[in-house]
């Protein structure tokens, strides 16, 4: 039995890693993640220069989900850029991923002219959907903006490139934004980033200290919007464009669904920074006993062959 999947040009063995944010600041966390069984990793969102971030706490956890309002805090590009180059020359038959953002349109042409320009030649994910940068809204749900942004990045950006989206909840916005996407030469689409903008209340106050509490919901309260996200793109994109699912991810059964709604990828975040790497050992053994009982040998045999009928 194989979990082996293809992102683009990029083969992986296995179809689980972590979602930007969780486990990718640091060396330390990315070495974490490249000694651990999940796939590969995403860097946490680079910005130009590093970030401190949102005010303590921003970050709660309730059951198995989570709120955040993290406001990138980040090491800068260079920082990552760094970092990607030692893990190339360690891991030479190892792709990895490097997720960017900025918090406006011309700086984000300056970060990808610098990515573009640099000696990384590897998958990129720009961020249109970070929920939590003060007095910013999320790119994601501005669909001119979008397609001006992609427009000008793929005037010159010639390297594998996906984008991470908010939440869609509308079926004329899967539409949308779906026809905006298939104008171009996207490697993959990443749905879907934290739901904006929730709160949550303990006792009789906020959790979080940002944005009079006001983040981003994560974990398995999610599921659902994201299953839903991943079926939107992956029946409307070209079938060159790959999905990451990512999004309540807790389960080998939850990685199963992502899967079989179209995802090539499947990423976890609440759950690992509330289990660690080990994670991904757990979540594989749960998918292949998945697997076992269906007869599958490999996510092909089910990736995207969601039943709609019962
Ligand atoms: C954050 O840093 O605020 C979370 C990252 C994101 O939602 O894109």
């Amino acid at each position: 039995m194989t979990l082996k999947t293809n992102i683009g040009n990029d083969s992986f063995d296995s179809c689980m890693m972590n979602a930007s944010g969780v486990w990718c600041s640091t060396v330390d966390e990315l070495e974490a993640l490249v000694k651990s069984k999940a796939a590969t990793f995403v860097t946490k969102t680079a910005t130009l220069a590093p970030r401190e971030g949102n005010p303590l706490p921003r970050v709660h956890h309730f059951g198995p989900n989570s709120i955040n309002s993290s406001g990138l805090p980040n090491e800068g590009i260079d920082y990552y850029l760094a970092a990607l180059a030692n893990f190339e020359a360690t891991h030479p038959n190892r792709a990895f991923f490097l997720s960017v953002t900025e918090l406006a349109e011309d700086q984000i042409e300056t970060i990808m002219q610098r990515v573009h320009q640099s000696d990384y030649h590897g998958l990129v994910e720009l961020n249109l959907s970070c929920p939590n940068v003060i007095g910013k809204p999320q790119v994601g749900y501005d669909f001119e903006t979008t397609a001006r942004i992609l427009d000008r990045t793929f005037s010159y950006f010639d390297q594998p490139l996906g984008v991470k989206l908010p939440p869609y909840f509308d079926v004329s916005h899967f539409d949308q934004m779906a026809e905006i996407l298939n104008r171009y030469p996207l490697t993959y689409v990443n749905s879907i980033n934290s739901i904006g903008n929730g709160l949550v209340i303990e006792q009789d106050a906020v959790t979080i200290a940002p944005k009079q509490g006001y983040g981003g919901l994560g974990g398995a309260m999610i599921k659902q919007t994201a299953l839903a996200n991943v079926r939107a793109f992956y029946t409307r994109l070209k079938s060159d464009i790959a999905i990451i699912g990512t999004g309540g991810v807790t389960s080998g059964r939850d990685v199963f669904e992502h899967l079989l709604c179209g995802a090539s990828m499947v990423q976890v975040g609440t759950a690992l920074l509330q289990e660690g790497p080990a994670i991904f050992a757990r979540l594989e053994e749960e998918l292949k006993a998945i697997m076992d009982e269906y007869g599958y040998t490999s996510i092909d045999d089910f990736k995207g062959k969601l039943k709609n009928t019962i």
